[in-house]
């Protein structure tokens, strides 16, 4: 496997599981056990009374600078495809869109529109990494990347 695979498939794990605690968040109704943004009550500091809150949003922080990382290396990558520097320029955007957006759902108390978008985003976010890691297993392996030059050369 080469980086951008690991990178890629790393990033999208750390979604699928941030999506999961979203999903717990929602249906256990601690939406608002941390009522306060971009930090809980505590700071940095994990309390119980917020604890699945505050590894939603770790995670959604994690999972952004994972997303920006795909992104960049997506964007040097030689022989990535247009389609998958594409994805992950998308996927980028709306990491970013979404951290802010889960700003606004806090602030504007779990307001029924905006926790709507929010999994809209998530799902279409989450659609935009299968595609950017199915590119990425796409690649050729490095070894038949150096090969190739060599073939050429013979014909
Ligand atoms: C990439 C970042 C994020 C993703 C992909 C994401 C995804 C999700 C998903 C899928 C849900 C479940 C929605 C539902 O069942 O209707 C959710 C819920 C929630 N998210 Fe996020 N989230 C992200 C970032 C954040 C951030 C930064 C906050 C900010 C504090 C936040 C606050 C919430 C809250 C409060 C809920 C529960 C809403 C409710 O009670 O219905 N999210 N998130």
């Amino acid at each position: 496997m080469n980086f951008l695979q690991y990178l890629s498939f790393s990033t999208l794990a750390c979604l699928f599981t941030l999506i999961f605690f979203g999903g717990y968040v929602s249906a256990s109704g601690v939406g608002l056990s941390c009522p306060d943004w971009p930090l809980c009550p505590a700071g940095l500091v994990p309390m119980d009374e917020f604890l699945i809150e505050y590894i939603h949003r770790t995670l959604a922080a994690t999972t952004g600078l994972l997303v920006i990382i795909t992104m960049v290396f997506a964007l040097k990558s030689k022989s990535s495809r247009r389609g998958m520097k594409l994805a992950a320029v998308i996927a980028a955007g709306l990491v970013l869109g979404q951290i802010a957006l889960g700003g606004a759902v806090i602030v504007e108390r779990l307001h029924a529109l905006l926790v709507t978008i929010h999994f809209a985003i998530g799902m279409t976010l989450f659609s935009m990494l299968i595609l950017v890691t199915v590119y990425a297993f796409q690649l050729p392996p490095p070894t038949a990347r150096k090969e190739i030059p060599n073939s050429l050369e013979k014909t």
